[in-house]
């Protein structure tokens, strides 16, 4: 029977801490809570897809062996069934004795996801079984969680993953699965991905399931991304004042590229910020910036996307020169 092929962020999860990449800091901290085999409550936060979740398996894959799965329990606290039965499951799983280790691990994944409330009850819930199990709790904005379970827990902050992590992790995975990539196709990787590994290791499995050889464009088009230089020729032509031509750039992205609306304006902040001070100046780039942050409000809170992103383009060529 042939192996059925994992996705291959999973496939290329790290196997052990020193496989994470790009947070030395912290897992030379981690590493030493394993070594003495005494970890004390973990908050993880930080951006989607940098390590949080891999740093949790790799730290009790090396306390508890391949079998790991015995002492450590992965629960998305953000489950629509509620928290009720999330402490349920931890209790039944808290109330067995953890298999050749003192401890066990319960890893609860997105918690800024859960309410004031739910947060209040987790808060007794850890106390009540800290003796015979740790606590690690992921999350992407530690703001969001409440004062009593922060202070519980040792807080690491995971950032985004540097370009050049990026550039090599993905090269390194097209090494192995015999891929032609070019150093442009990588560099577009990384401009999508934002310091993101599982999406860059997404964007290569989709570009790997077209072709073997992997360019720039097939790069923007599976992630339905416009090149920077598209994206900066709009913005060029509103501030030129020329705002029919900036509309039909802007058409291309839609309805070409098929790219949403809130990434449009992610883009657009981007590419405004990048804008050379002969191009808009520095106070112009601050008044837009606020403008921008304005128009992404509206399209979150529902308002229709083309209307919006022309009038936003609108207000660009109030900075004509
Ligand atoms: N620091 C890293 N080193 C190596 N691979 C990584 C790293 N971070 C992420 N990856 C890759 O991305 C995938 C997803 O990472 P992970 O599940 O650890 O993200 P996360 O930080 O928990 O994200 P989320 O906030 O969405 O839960 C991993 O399986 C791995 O392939
Ligand atoms: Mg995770």
């Amino acid at each position: 029977m042939t192996e059925i092929e994992l996705p291959w962020v999973e496939k290329y999860r790290p196997k052990t801490l020193k496989d994470v990449m790009g947070h030395s800091e912290i897992t030379k901290r981690l590493q030493s809570y394993v070594d003495k085999r005494n970890i004390p409550n973990l908050l993880f936060s930080g951006p989607a897809g940098t390590g949080k979740t891999s740093s949790s398996i790799a730290m009790a894959k090396e306390l508890f062996g391949e079998n790991f799965g015995q002492n450590f329990l992965e629960l998305n606290a953000s489950d629509d069934r509620g928290i009720d039965v999330v402490r349920h499951t931890i209790k039944s799983f808290a109330r067995t004795l953890a298999f050749d280790s003192d401890f066990k691990i319960i890893f609860l994944d997105e918690c800024d996801a859960l309410t004031n409330d739910a947060q209040q009850a987790l808060r007794r819930t850890m106390e009540k079984y800290t003796k015979t199990c740790r606590f690690i709790l992921s999350c992407n904005y530690s703001s969001k969680i409440i004062e009593p379970l922060q202070s519980r827990c040792v807080i690491y902050r995971f950032k985004p993953l540097n370009g050049e992590d990026i550039e090599s992790h993905v090269e390194n995975i097209a090494k192995i699965e015999k891929l032609e990539i070019d150093a442009k196709a990588k560099t577009a990787i990384n401009y999508v991905c934002q310091g993101d590994a599982r999406k860059s290791i997404n964007i290569l499995q989709a570009c790997a399931s077209l072709e073997s050889k992997i360019d720039e464009e097939s790069v923007y088009s599976v992630s339905s991304r416009a090149r920077p230089e598209q994206v900066q020729e709009m913005i060029l032509l509103a501030l030129q004042g020329n705002f029919l031509e900036a509309r039909k750039k802007l058409d291309a992205l839609m309805y070409e590229y098929g790219m949403a609306g809130e990434d449009i304006i992610k883009q657009l902040y981007r590419e405004t910020m990048a804008l050379e001070d002969k191009d808009l100046s520095e106070k112009a780039k601050i008044e837009l910036v606020d403008t921008i942050g304005e128009y992404d409000f509206r399209l979150v809170e529902g308002a229709n996307e083309r209307i919006q992103l022309e009038a936003l383009l609108a207000q660009f060529m109030k900075y004509k020169k």
